[in-house]
């Protein structure tokens, strides 16, 4: 059960000198947690996490790329060197409203005529944190029975997921994008085991001295395809991630070690959509109010 309320209620919002601009209360989530809410703020993330000073506990984001999205209110065409230091500016924010044992999961992709964006962004934010995984996250993969040999489940070759064409003979189809994991110490323990997968070998439990279980580290290609849509109104926005991305980057973190999960770029809110299942407290920042207006529907 959801309740959307306005920014006037004030409610949901663990800071009191921040107003959000919307509301929106669940309870439950598929944990039976306590009631949580998500706190939408229709301004500029860095001005707006400066009010939560070490209070958060996981930040999953995806920041604009700068390579000409067309996005409602922001221009996606900074020079490069200013778009990085930009990116250096939300890491200082990003760090001083991260919990000391907290996580950052960053999203970036490259264009096909510059695969560097996403390094160098990443090299951007490393004066301000201590780079703990790097995960590849593959949104089309093929495999070929040939390849896979013996295994059961693949029953021939096949090609799943979604993948943006690319009409170039010199670029690849581009099919997957970095999410670097960010800590203060690089020492962060992890819920491996929340994401993990069933061992294909089951002998394997019980030899190894950790395999206790039927359940494995996943390990750092994680295979999440965009969810199918019949037409654009279905995903208004030219750049969102699926909400199933936050909802493992949350689950990694370990949901007994997190109470607030934040989104500095929350554009339609697919982080809010995870931390609403997952019954997690959320704080969204987004400069466009009508992707907040759809965040709010999404999740109402
Ligand atoms: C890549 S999109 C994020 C999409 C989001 N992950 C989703 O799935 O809906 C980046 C978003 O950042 C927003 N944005 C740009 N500059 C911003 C700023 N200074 N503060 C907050 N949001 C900003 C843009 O309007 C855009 O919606």
């Amino acid at each position: 059960m959801v309740e959307a309320v306005t920014a006037d209620d004030g409610g949901g919002s663990r800071m009191s000198t921040l107003k959000p601009y919307r509301v929106v209360r669940y309870y439950g989530g598929s944990n039976n947690r306590p009631a949580a809410a998500a706190s939408f703020y229709d301004c500029d993330c860095i001005a707006g996490l400066a009010h939560f000073e070490k209070k958060i506990d996981v930040v999953v984001t995806s920041p604009p790329y700068n390579i000409g999205v067309g996005y409602n209110s922001y221009r996606d065409s900074l020079p490069r060197e200013e778009y990085l230091a930009w990116m250096g500016r939300v890491g200082s924010a990003v760090r001083g409203a991260l919990a000391d044992g907290g996580s950052f999961f960053l999203n970036v992709g490259n264009r096909p005529k510059d695969q560097w964006v996403a390094w160098d962004v990443a090299q951007a934010l490393r004066k301000h944190f201590v780079l703990q995984n790097v995960i590849t996250w593959v949104k089309s993969i093929a495999i070929a029975k040939a390849d896979a040999g013996d295994y059961p489940a693949v029953a021939g070759d096949m090609a799943v997921g979604h993948f943006k064409p690319v009409a170039s003979d010199r670029f690849l189809n581009d099919c997957h994008e970095y999410i670097f994991h960010f800590t203060k110490s690089g020492d962060v323990r992890l819920d491996k085991l929340a994401i993990g997968v069933p061992y294909q070998d089951k002998s394997n439990i019980g030899r190894w001295k950790r395999a206790k279980q039927d359940r494995r580290d996943r390990g750092n290609t994680w295979f999440i395809p965009y969810e199918t849509i019949q037409s654009r109104k279905d995903r208004p926005h030219p750049a969102t991630f699926p909400s199933r991305l936050p909802e493992m980057c949350i689950r990694l973190h370990g949901l007994g070690n997190t109470k607030l999960v934040a989104d500095p770029f929350c554009g339609i809110g697919s982080t809010a959509v995870a931390a609403k299942k997952l019954g997690v407290h959320f704080a969204g920042f987004e400069i466009d109010r009508g992707y907040i207006d759809t965040a709010v529907a999404r999740l109402s």
